[in-house]
């Protein structure tokens, strides 16, 4: 069914079982989202840490209750998009920041040197609070961070859902908000399956980094590759203002008529204004 994808699951397990006691790594052809499948099993108990990779999602889910759409699979034996999830227990000492962190750690890996702005090389940048975007303007993946509020008791650890969704190949959709990019324009040796071995211990390392420490040292790595940063943006509030980075706490600092705000809700989108 997929010649093409060689998913180099027990090599994760053995990298990430080592850091995570009880991980198990699972490769469905086809699930609704990944996400909603790990939340599924977290609402009837089963918290262990665990990698859900799906080679096609019919449901999949984005940030403000949008679709997550992904090129067609079926037929074409390739995997259009890396689509996976990984839920655990985590007990940082505060969560704000956490898709940044992650978002980080997955544009770190994907390209650890960042190509210099003006290069005409492609470079992966951070969209606030969660998308990966190149520079062009166009939307390469995103990130949905979700914890299972159901199993919450103070000072406990939280079940916590890091979806991923990143496009491989060329998606065709016409309709999207925003253009797509996809990670072969990047490096033309990617493949979903090889893009998830790049990026998967080290998000295991970012997100145990960062119950340790908080957002604080990811700040300077998101400011590298901030995509918003100096831009004029416009709120989904209707607030228009210039970006001035990310607080210590993962904030948006936004300067507006009315001063400098720091965004926090997870409500609010920012879209660069258009030049
Ligand atoms: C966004 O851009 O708003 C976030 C997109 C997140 C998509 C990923 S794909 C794997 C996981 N399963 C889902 O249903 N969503 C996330």
């Amino acid at each position: 069914m997929n010649a093409a994808a060689h998913w180099p699951a027990e090599a994760l397990w053995e990298a990430i079982a080592p850091l995570l006691p009880g991980f198990t790594v699972e490769v469905l052809p086809s699930i609704d989202s990944t996400s909603t499948e790990l939340m599924r099993r977290a609402r009837a108990g089963r918290m262990e840490p665990t990698l859900l990779i799906a080679e096609e999602q019919t449901a999949g889910r984005g940030r403000l209750g949008r679709q997550w759409l992904t090129g067609a699979y079926e037929g074409t034996g390739v995997v259009p998009a890396l689509t996976f999830s990984l839920g655990l227990p985590l007990a940082p000492r505060e969560w704000s920041g956490l898709s940044l962190a992650v978002g980080v750690s997955v544009a770190e890996s994907l390209q650890p040197v960042l190509p210099a702005a003006g290069s005409g090389k492609p470079r992966i940048l951070l969209k606030w609070p969660n998308d990966l975007w190149l520079d062009d303007g166009r939307k390469l993946g995103g990130i949905l961070v979700e914890t299972a509020s159901f199993a919450a008791t103070p000072g406990e650890p939280r079940y916590v859902v890091i979806g991923i969704g990143l496009n491989v190949l060329p998606v065709l959709a016409q309709d999207l908000s925003t253009p797509p990019a996809c990670l072969r324009e990047v490096d033309s040796s990617l493949n979903a399956a090889s893009s998830l071995q790049r990026l998967a211990l080290p998000l295991v390392q970012t997100l145990l980094g960062f119950a340790e420490h908080g957002f604080a040292p990811f700040q300077a790595r998101f400011a590298q590759r901030d995509l918003l940063l100096g831009r004029g943006v416009t709120l989904s509030n209707g607030q228009h203002g210039t970006a001035h980075g990310v607080s210590e706490d993962g904030a948006l600092l936004v300067h507006t008529a009315g001063g400098m705000q720091a965004v926090t809700s997870a409500d609010i989108s920012v879209r660069p204004t258009p030049a």
